[in-house]
């Protein structure tokens, strides 16, 4: 095993078809992580599976929708059979509804909640029964949200279902951290990707951006550094239940 912990294990990234699920999916596998690519877009992950074998990795796609539970379970057998047992979960797929809460549908607020919380949950126990069944020191990442630690306007279904995945992750440190797996969350703030795009163009977009302290939006690569910690074997053992923002300040202050 690599000093990093990370080279060979197999490590599952949810939503691994664009924005940041496809960059953290780089950097695992440049890492030496046996990469599973899981969404629902099959044609893109098509495409970064060949980039990554291109590149000397090993890589595989699979089909989820983790608002699905049978999906979930479909996908978690399909990795194991194909590459091992899961010792990476990197919980990244996320969908958010912008609306004032007056107008919040039933369908919003379940598409945003199954997805968010609900599929990140039953993700993170279908990784966790290998990871303990086969003793593996797994590591489990969720991708959270800036809006988990204050909620954002016109995002509350959103943020509800983050600040909520913070609890789950701490929930799940305190009753894995004794099988050696260690569950940490993300809070990234904001960075350009297909999920904010609409936003980001709009006034309120411009006004958000003139908030921050660099005036300008984080970038995918900017998390690089956090996920391969978090990843890791060693340097991330005494790491369990932690909440961190990669925001540049935004939730500061
Ligand atoms: N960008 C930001 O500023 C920011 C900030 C804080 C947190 N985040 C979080 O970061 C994560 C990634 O977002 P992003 O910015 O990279 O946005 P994105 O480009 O829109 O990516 C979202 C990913 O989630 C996947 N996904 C959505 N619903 C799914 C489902 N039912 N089953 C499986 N996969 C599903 C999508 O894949 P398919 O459509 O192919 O299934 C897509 O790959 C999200 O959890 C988001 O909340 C983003």
């Amino acid at each position: 095993m690599s000093a990093s912990g990370i080279m060979g294990r197999v490590a599952l990234v949810t939503g691994a078809s664009s924005g940041l699920g496809a960059r953290f999916a780089r950097v695992l596998a440049a890492a030496g992580a046996r990469m599973v690519l899981a969404a629902r877009r099959q044609d893109r992950l098509t495409a970064l599976a060949a980039e990554l074998r291109a590149d000397g990795a090993e890589a595989i796609t699979v089909s989820l929708d983790v608002s699905s539970y049978e999906s979930i379970q479909a996908a978690a057998v399909v990795a194991e059979k194909q590459l091992g047992p899961i010792g990476i979960l990197v919980n990244n797929a996320g969908v958010s509804r912008q609306a004032r809460i007056e107008d919040v549908t039933e369908e919003e607020y379940d598409e945003v909640m199954g997805t968010n919380l609900k599929g990140a949950f039953f993700m993170a126990q279908a990784a966790a029964r290998q990871m303990i069944v086969h003793g593996i020191d797994g590591r489990i990442v969720n991708i959270a949200s800036v809006a988990g630690l204050k909620p954002l306007g016109q995002l509350s279904t959103y943020s509800m279902s983050k600040a909520a995945m913070l609890q789950m992750t701490k929930s799940m440190a305190r009753e894995w951290g004794r099988h050696g797996i260690n569950t940490n969350a993300i809070c990234p703030g904001y960075i350009a990707t297909e999920i904010s795009e609409g936003f980001i163009e709009t006034e309120a977009g411009r006004r958000l951006i003139a908030s921050l302290p660099r005036r300008r939006l984080g970038e995918a690569n900017d998390l690089d550094g956090l996920m391969l910690l978090l990843c890791s074997g060693e340097p991330a053992r005494f790491i369990n239940g932690a909440v961190i923002a990669a925001d540049d300040g935004f939730s500061a202050f």
